[in-house]
């Protein structure tokens, strides 16, 4: 057991900091008189919080998360955009894939899943995929996931939104781990030069262009429902949730026969969106030093695109659904990607993972390796770094045993034989 985790095991649970606490108040007068005037429920009566070790598959976390944190900053990270169909479908395109039983299974204690991508060695094709806000979510904050993930057989971590400040401090905690930093375009390219160098001379490593997030609406969010009050707990954290927190602000205010913030939004598409073109990879190529992505690929004529302007991978990945309501989930469009791509880069996956045998099926449909957005939130929200890293090695224990199971050693043996893919 890695120390971040026994340290959480044995600190004091919140249960007991609330009965010491109380025990505390009884014993003094205000407390009594608290007590009487607001008795609320007895410890005894409070639900049990369960605890990190029992914790079985990703899914347990995310009831903790949510028991953790208030509702205006948990459901921001459940929801998608619109109606959420393809929120929907993002998980059910995995019950599409069925998993070939292997005729020789291999024991799991033979798999060996290891791998080097754009340079770094790992030991499970997985990442952390960028996400924003996480300082909201525990105070551990993006260092505790950057850590977590470290501690988890050294995951890459990619950050959102990255600023040169935010990497260092986070490569200063856990010094060993690789960074990458995301970023949404900057329409003033001296700015993304400006912002890039920054972040690359913090230390992060590659840089992840993400260029799917244009008109999102979470209308289901409290946040959309509240706009009287402050737009989210996490806008302004990360360029994508301020941008769309203000987008759905104006967009909602309009609907409702207000007035549209002058000059910022219409049509619920932000100024900072649908300006680029593929000219901006080609001036960010320029200052990108070690490698570059691009994430939010679902189009094979994009994919081919991408290698053309230098990309030295990309992301296949629809956002987690919060992007554009009715695109197509992103592991229907994989295998279509995979072959406009014939191997000339790695192609890597997003949007929906949550299994183990969920990574497999991404793998087998050609995958290079997978990033993981909520099941880490859930992680890092419901029990800090030890959190995050729990989730990432039951994902990795769920991943070898699925392996095991369909007979293959080797993450070469991982391809499009193992599985049939019904998509409907
Ligand atoms: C709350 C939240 C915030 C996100 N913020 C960003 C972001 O700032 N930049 C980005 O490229 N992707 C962002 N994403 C998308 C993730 O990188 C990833 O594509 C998505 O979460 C994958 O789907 P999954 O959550 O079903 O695993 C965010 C996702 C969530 C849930």
């Amino acid at each position: 057991m890695a120390d971040i985790e026994k340290a959480w095991l044995t600190s004091p649970s919140r249960r007991k900091a609330l009965a010491r606490l109380a025990g505390f108040m009884a014993a003094s007068q205000a407390g009594a008189a608290m007590a009487q005037q607001d008795p609320g429920k007895p410890l005894s009566e409070i639900r049990r919080i369960p605890g990190l070790a029992e914790m079985r598959t990703a899914f347990d976390f995310q009831p903790v998360f949510a028991g953790n944190l208030v509702p205006t900053i948990s459901e921001y990270t459940a929801h998608g955009d619109g109606s959420e169909f393809t929120l929907r479908r993002n998980r059910q395109a995995f019950d599409w894939v069925d998993i070939v039983p292997a005729r020789t299974p291999v024991p799991a204690s033979q798999v060996d899943l290891s791998s080097e991508l754009l340079g770094v060695k790992m030991k499970f094709p997985m990442l952390v995929a960028p996400s924003s806000g996480q300082n909201g979510l525990h105070p551990e904050g993006e260092g505790g996931m950057f850590k977590g993930a470290t501690a988890a057989s050294n995951m890459v971590d990619i950050l959102a939104g990255a600023s040169g400040g935010s990497v260092k401090a986070s490569l200063t905690a856990t010094p060993g781990g690789t960074l990458w930093a995301q970023h949404y375009p900057i329409e003033n390219l001296t700015g993304m030069q400006r912002a890039l160098e920054d972040i690359q001379n913090a230390g992060a490593k590659s840089i992840v262009v993400t260029v799917d997030q244009t008109a999102s609406v979470y209308e289901r969010t409290l946040l959309i429902r509240n706009l009287g009050g402050r737009v989210a707990g996490t806008a302004g954290q990360g360029g994508g949730n301020a941008a769309a927190a203000a987008a759905a602000a104006a967009a909602a205010k309009a609907a409702a026969g207000g007035p549209a913030v002058p000059g910022s939004v219409r049509y619920r598409v932000s100024d900072r969106r649908l300006w680029y073109s593929w000219q901006y990879i080609d001036a960010v190529r320029k200052v990108a030093k070690d490698k570059l992505l691009v994430k939010g690929i679902l189009d094979p004529e994009d994919a081919r695109l991408a290698i053309e302007h230098g990309v030295d991978a990309i992301i296949v990945s629809n956002h987690g659904a919060r992007s554009m309501d009715y695109a197509p989930s992103s592991l229907e469009v994989l295998p279509e990607i995979v072959a406009a791509v014939n191997g000339r880069i790695p192609v890597l996956f997003d949007s929906g993972i949550r299994r183990g045998a969920d990574i497999f099926k991404a793998l087998a449909l050609g995958a290079s390796g997978v990033c993981l957005g909520r099941a880490a939130r859930w992680g890092l929200g419901a029990f800090g770094a030890a959190g995050a890293q729990r989730v990432f090695e039951i994902l990795q224990q769920e991943l070898v045993q699925t392996a095991a199971a369909a007979g293959c050693a080797r993450l070469s043996d991982i391809n499009k034989t193992k599985v049939n893919a019904n998509f409907v």
